[in-house]
């Protein structure tokens, strides 16, 4: 269910509790975090503090001195210098707010309690809700506003972030991602210096290859991943978005976070709640490994389809066969897979078109019926392969999108977005365009799309849900002319009205994220796709540093990780198969590449790997995560750990990063064990003439932590198989 009608929902069953506002103090608190503030009704809501978890007597006498506090959602108008979440002009034209609390109410709800802060203008019948939702089950905090009036005219929403929070100055660092296709989820951490830093996206229909909505501040110096106080924040959203952070001259760097208000001046009409997305916030005493691991569970619980589900291991036909796809071949792939282990086979782009077929990326898109000249027995006889070979079968989609030479296209071409008497600006191919999804009959279109799919071929079992283009020029046929700045929000309304609609009929499809590779790792989709595919590119290398960043803020369930051919095809590095493996398996281990190229060793290094993965994959997929060292500190090795709730197992993950004779590496020392526990090392993957010397040893919990296993930098392979690559996997367990 989503938050909101979780919300609901909760109203309706659970009776709601007004609190007296004498005490004045609001108490929003998770496991381990609380969020206090000041709530006098009559003054303005204040922000008093937000970190570790309060104790009474702390709540108690914290002092808040409600005349320089800062404001919980500070607004435009009465205190014009500074920084603002929300600034609107009223149907007269006046340009200022000045709320005040009216009314605060708790809901109770399942692993959740919500607080509503009712809030209105001191003249205008204007209104503004602020929820926190606090998790019983999860260190995350979730806070967005509604917003509202009865005024006679429209009131124009110039800005409308979803949340601020001030961070005491100190000597705060700023982690967050950045990249670009092919190299998505970059970390990027620096000190806050004065002046005023921005991460924002204005993609329009994906959000997440350039920057995140997502950010770490470490509020005591230089980040570290296991020490040190952090703040983590995450913006639930799908489309355009801005983070501000301005350090001006007072005490605070003050954070704001919500939708990208640039072309997207909203004109609210009487009676419309306009409903911001969520902020999750987070604080962790462990560093930026502790903030993943609060982000994890709460994503794993709340925020991910089948969070707490398995998932299999799939083989993708992409870099395999491309566009190249016919019957023969993909039973080829399925009988390959299954082969090794596999439980998953995903036909990718190239099976549709009718009039015009999709043989490449300059057509078909929109016209979603199989090409029975490549495949003559349809999907029917695939899903009679898959069943043969006794895996799944899954398919790709591109929904959202057209190209001009399409039969959809010739019918439709009201449905695509562009500028009024403009020429169409068309992307992938040079004649992709993007549906119009503020239009309820694209809406309807796509839902159809996948219920036509699953209706008439239930044995579908997984869908990867693509999206390859931008809103590039701005203009909606369907929408008011006086409503064109709506475009960029009323896309996303209807982008998740139609996942909705997707996810209350078919709640048990998998489906994927893709986004012409990590374009849409947000959590503003997640509730609706089970993961992401983390990037186009799969070189094994270049993977440690993206899905480094992006484990900063997604569980490896959701981070989609194959194993794929050598040269890789996107950064020609050849790389050995074991190394490619190791790298894989930190994720949602899968592969994209063609089986039938492999040789019968390498195809039995896969299956073994899979058989291995199969026992770790709860740890990795449901575990927490510890970072150790980071490929970014140039150390020449990176590496990471997952560990059970329990710290009865875990899995070690070692990749050297460069190769040099006689290099120095760092021993790595374990995070996240129980120091008291012995565990029991066992080499996965191993390719090694012999054992490693601590083979099937055992070691305290303290001592791995403390010190760490003296890993070998190269392995001990004939000569013929030495290569400039070396990797470890090790599986750790309590006897
Ligand atoms: C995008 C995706 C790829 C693949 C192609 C198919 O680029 O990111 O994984 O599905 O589209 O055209």
């Amino acid at each position: 269910m989503k938050t909101i009608e979780k919300v609901l929902f909760a109203l309706v069953l659970i009776p709601v509790f007004t609190f007296s506002l004498s005490a004045n103090k609001i108490c929003v608190t998770t496991p381990n975090n609380t969020l206090l503030l000041s709530a006098e009704e009559g003054s303005e809501l204040k922000f008093v503090y937000y970190g570790d978890k309060l104790s009474e007597g702390d709540i108690e006498n914290i002092f808040c001195n409600e005349k320089y506090a800062p404001a919980a959602y500070p607004l435009y108008g009465m205190n014009c210098q500074g920084e603002s979440a929300l600034a609107v002009k009223h149907g007269d034209g006046n340009m200022t707010l000045q709320m005040v609390v009216m009314d605060v109410e708790k809901i109770t709800g399942e692993n959740s309690e919500t607080t509503v802060v009712k809030m209105k203008d001191k003249v205008f019948p204007f209104y503004v809700n602020v929820f926190y939702k606090a998790y019983t089950d999860a260190d995350v905090i979730e806070t967005w506003t509604e917003i509202f009036h009865h005024e006679k005219k429209n009131v124009e929403l110039n800005n409308f972030a979803s949340a601020y929070l001030p961070i005491r100055r100190g000597d705060v660092w700023l982690s967050y991602l950045y990249g670009s296709w092919g190299n998505e989820g970059r970390l990027m951490q620096e000190p806050l210096k004065a002046g005023m830093k921005v991460i924002k996206n204005k993609d329009g229909v994906r959000n997440s290859h350039t920057s995140h909505a997502e950010v770490m501040f470490s509020l005591d110096g230089r980040p570290q991943e296991n020490h040190g106080n952090v703040v983590g924040a995450a913006l639930c959203y799908s489309g355009n978005y801005k983070l501000r952070i301005d350090t001006d001259d007072s005490e605070y760097h003050h954070f704001f976070a919500g939708i990208n208000e640039e072309n997207s001046t909203y004109s609210l009409p009487k009676g419309e709640v306009f409903r911001t997305p969520e902020l999750a916030l987070t604080f962790s005493r462990e560093g930026l490994s502790g903030a993943s691991r609060h982000f994890h569970t709460w994503a794993r619980f709340h925020k991910i389809a089948h969070g707490t589900t398995l998932r299999k291991v799939l083989l993708n036909s992409w870099e395999g066969v491309y566009f190249d796809i016919d019957q023969e071949g993909m039973d080829q792939m399925m009988n390959d897979i299954a082969s090794m282990g596999g439980e998953l086979f995903v036909m990718d782009d190239g099976w549709f078109g009718g009039k015009y077929p999709r043989n490449n990326d300059t057509s078909s898109l929109g016209d979603w019926v199989v090409d029975t000249r490549k495949l003559p027995q349809g999907i029917e006889g695939l899903l009679a392969d898959a069943e043969k070979h006794k895996i799944k079968f899954g398919i790709w989609i591109e929904p959202e999108m057209a190209n001009t030479v399409s039969e959809l296209f010739e019918k439709h071409p009201e449905w695509v977005i562009e500028s009024d008497q403009r020429p169409l600006v068309t992307g992938r191919g040079g004649t992709q365009v993007v549906l119009d999804l503020s239009n309820p009959e694209v809406q309807d279109f796509i839902f159809d799309l996948v219920d036509g799919l699953m209706t008439k071929y239930p044995g579908i079992d997984y869908i990867k849900w693509d999206a390859n283009m931008s809103i590039t020029n701005h203009g909606s046929n369907y929408l008011d002319k006086s409503k064109q700045s709506h475009l960029y929000i009323e896309y996303h309304r209807g982008f998740e009205k139609v996942c909705q609609r997707i996810r209350e009929k078919y709640p048990q499809l998998t489906i994927q994220a893709c986004a012409s590779g990590g374009g849409r790792a947000n959590y503003g989709v997640m509730p609706y796709f089970d993961e992401f595919w983390v990037s186009d590119n799969t070189d094994a290398l270049q993977r440690i540093y993206m899905q480094w960043g992006t484990s900063y803020f997604f569980p490896a369930i959701a981070m989609a990780s194959h194993i794929s051919a050598t040269p890789n095809h996107q950064t020609s590095r050849s790389i050995p198969l074991k190394y490619r493996i190791d790298v894989a398996m930190s994720g949602r281990l899968g592969m994209e590449i063609q089986p039938k190229n492999m040789t019968a060793e390498e195809k039995e290094l896969c299956r073994k790997a899979i058989e291995e993965y199969k026992m770790i994959r709860p740890v990795v997929q449901l575990g927490d995560i510890y970072r150790l060292v980071s490929p970014y500190d140039d150390l020449g090795v990176a590496s990471l750990m997952y560990v059970d709730s329990d710290k009865e197992q875990a899995v070690f993950y070692w990749w050297k990063t460069e190769h040099f004779v006689n290099q120095h590496l760092p021993r790595v020392k374990m995070a996240g064990l129980d120091a008291d526990k012995i565990y029991t090392i066992r080499e996965l993957n191993r390719i090694d003439n012999k054992p490693l010397p601590f083979e099937g040893k055992s070691f305290s919990g303290r001592y791995l932590m403390s010190n760490g296993l003296e890993i070998p930098y190269n392995h001990t392979v004939d000569y013929h198989k030495k290569s400039d690559y070396s990797s470890r996997v090790l599986y750790l367990e309590v006897q």
